[in-house]
C-alpha cells in the first residue's frame, strides 16, 4: 500500500495545465485563495494561445505560461518541456484541467501518481472525447464526473472524487454539460484537498490500482436517483 505522503506544515505546490477557458483552474485558485485546501498554484501552464486560463492565472497573481505544442516535433518533447517548466516552479501535484492532449509516460513518469484529471463522466463510463454528448446518447438517468490519478492510457487511474448530477427530460449537451461543471468545481478541490491532507492510499486492486481514502464517508443511506424514488424530491 502507498499513502501520497507530504509534509503537512507546507502548501502543496500545484502546477495546472489547461488548454480552455479554465473554470476548473479558476476553483482552484479560488480554493487556495480562500484557503479552504492546503495548497497554493505555482505555475498555469497552457498549450493555447489566447485562452482565457492564462488570463486567470495572471489575475490571480500567478505564473502562467503559454507552452504551444505546435513548437514541438513529438508528444515527448513537448511534455519533456513541460516538466521543465513544472519542475522549474517546484510543483509537487500535477492538475490537468480541460487540458486537451494526451500526456506521456514523460510526464507521468517524472510525477509519479501525481498527475490528476477531472472528466466530464462517471468513469469508466465515456471516456475519450464527447463525454456528454457520449452519456446522453446512451440514455443514461444519472451523470457526473471523475477525479483521478492519470495513468497510461484515455481517461484511465485510480478514481479520487466522483459527483454525479441526475439528466432531466429535455436536457441538451450544453445544459447537461453546465450542470455537470458545477460539481467539477467543487470535486477537483475536493480530490486536491484529500492528497494534500495526505489522505489519499492506493492499493492493488481489479483490474488495476484504487485509492482508499482516510476521510469521513458521510451518510451512507444518501442517494441520487433520476427521476426521484418514491418519497423522494
Ligand atoms: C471540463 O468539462 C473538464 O471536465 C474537461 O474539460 C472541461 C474544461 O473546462 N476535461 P474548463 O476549461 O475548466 O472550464
Amino acid at each position: 500500500m502507498s499513502a501520497l505522503r507530504r509534509d503537512r506544515h507546507e502548501l502543496l505546490r500545484l502546477g495546472v495545465l489547461t488548454s480552455g477557458s479554465g473554470s476548473n483552474l479558476q476553483a482552484i485558485l479560488d480554493a487556495c485563495r480562500d484557503e479552504r485546501i492546503p495548497a497554493r498554484v505555482a505555475v498555469v501552464i497552457c498549450n493555447v494561445e489566447g485562452a482565457s486560463s492564462l488570463a486567470r492565472g495572471q489575475n490571480a497573481g500567478v505564473p502562467a505560461v503559454l507552452l504551444s505544442h505546435r513548437d514541438y516535433g513529438s508528444r515527448e518533447l513537448y511534455d519533456a518541456q513541460l516538466v521543465a517548466e513544472l519542475q522549474r516552479s517546484a510543483v509537487q501535484l500535477v492538475c490537468l484541467a480541460g487540458f486537451m492532449r494526451i500526456v506521456s509516460p514523460v510526464l507521468l513518469r517524472a510525477f509519479p501518481d501525481r498527475v490528476l484529471n477531472i472528466h466530464p463522466s462517471l468513469l469508466p463510463a465515456f471516456p475519450g472525447l464527447h463525454a456528454v454528448r457520449q452519456a446522453l446518447r446512451a440514455g443514461v438517468k444519472v451523470a457526473g464526473c471523475t477525479v483521478h490519478i492519470v495513468e497510461e492510457g484515455t481517461d484511465t487511474g485510480p478514481v479520487l472524487v466522483q459527483a454525479a448530477v441526475p439528466v432531466l427530460e429535455g436536457d441538451d449537451e450544453a445544459a447537461l454539460a453546465a450542470r455537470i461543471l458545477v460539481q467539477e468545481h467543487k470535486a477537483y478541490p475536493r480530490a486536491i484537498g484529500l492528497i494534500a491532507a495526505g489522505a489519499v492510499d492506493l492499493v492493488p486492486g481489479a483490474p488495476g490500482r484504487q485509492v482508499r481514502l482516510r476521510a469521513p464517508q458521510g451518510d451512507p443511506t444518501r442517494a441520487l436517483s433520476s427521476p426521484p424514488l418514491e418519497g423522494e424530491r
